[in-house]
């Protein structure tokens, strides 16, 4: 079985023996309820590295007072056998109380990139990913660390942390799996019924319209984003929260597609906010 440890003191002992040996050390951060999107990560950490370290923690920091820190799912016997499958070799399962000591207060805040897309409706959300990631980054000192680009902005923002903080981990990031019929996999989709769950499948109409209409030549944003809007909207279930065409590497708003650009959104179906995005390069 793949070794669960609880705390940072067992982690640094594990990961210095390693290195003391010249291996070289992956990392996967996750919030655990796996799934194949997760375990692609770990799979290419794997291939990549000697030794794989996945940690599980949902992080408090990073959940708006109105959002579902609470009912985030869990299940950590699944999440070892998912992590075991592609060849853990850890799994880092810290406490809140591990994590964040009773008088915790330093925090890792980024402006710009942080502000836009997602930022914009979870204000103290990357505050809460950055600071849990460098603790992460800090705690496990890992050659490599992957991310998803299913999450672009907060790939694009750990990406600039590192950059701007001299944190010597290679970022990677990694494409984004999706179910058969093109849901993005997440943790969030266990929330939705069989009707809901049906009606997710207009993020990926919706990006499928996007895409079609950028390789057909058309630059102009706002029609794009307005012909994904409609596409959004024939489905009855469905909120939109943004649909954003962003410079792909400032994440900036841009009218025109001269750039490579990122096309991303957040819809609500029922109380789930599901994200998806994609990347147009010229
Ligand atoms: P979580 O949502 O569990 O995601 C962990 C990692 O898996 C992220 O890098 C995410 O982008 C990636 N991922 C999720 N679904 C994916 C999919 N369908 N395809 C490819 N990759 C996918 O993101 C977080 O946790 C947290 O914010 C975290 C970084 C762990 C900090 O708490």
């Amino acid at each position: 079985m793949v070794q669960i440890v609880k705390t940072i003191q067992q982690v640094r002992e594990t990961v210095k023996a390693w290195k003391k040996a010249g291996l070289q050390v992956g990392l996967v951060p996750t919030m655990g309820y796996l799934h194949e999107g997760h375990q692609s990560l770990m799979a290419q950490a794997k291939a990549e590295n000697d030794r794989v370290v996945t940690s599980i923690f949902v992080n408090p920091m990073q959940f708006g007072p109105t959002e579902d820190l609470a009912s985030y799912p869990r299940d950590l016997d699944k999440d070892s056998l998912l992590c075991q499958q592609v060849g853990v070799d850890l799994i880092f399962h810290p406490e809140a109380e591990e994590m964040y000591s009773a008088n915790f207060c330093s925090f890792v805040d980024m402006t710009g990139l942080t502000e836009e897309l997602c930022g914009r409706s979870r204000p103290i959300h990357f505050r809460g990913v950055c600071t849990v990631v460098s603790k992460l980054f800090n705690i496990v000192q890992p050659d490599r660390a992957y991310f998803g680009q299913k999450d672009a902005q907060q790939l694009a923002v750990i990406r600039q942390m590192v950059n701007d903080l001299n944190i010597n981990v290679q970022v990677v990031g990694c494409p984004i799996i999706r179910e058969h019929d093109g849901l993005a996999k997440s943790s969030r989709n266990s929330y939705l019924d069989a009707e809901q769950r049906q009606a997710a499948l207009c993020l990926y109409r919706a990006i499928q319209l996007g895409r079609k209409l950028m390789q057909q030549g058309e630059k102009q944003c706002a029609v794009i984003i307005s012909q994904m809007e409609n596409c959004i909207l024939q489905e009855p279930m469905a909120k939109i929260d943004y649909i954003s065409i962003v410079d792909a590497s400032k994440l900036t708003p841009v009218e025109r597609i001269d750039a490579p650009v990122l096309c991303a959104m957040a819809i609500y179906i029922g109380k789930t906010r599901l994200i998806d995005n994609f990347v147009f390069d010229l």
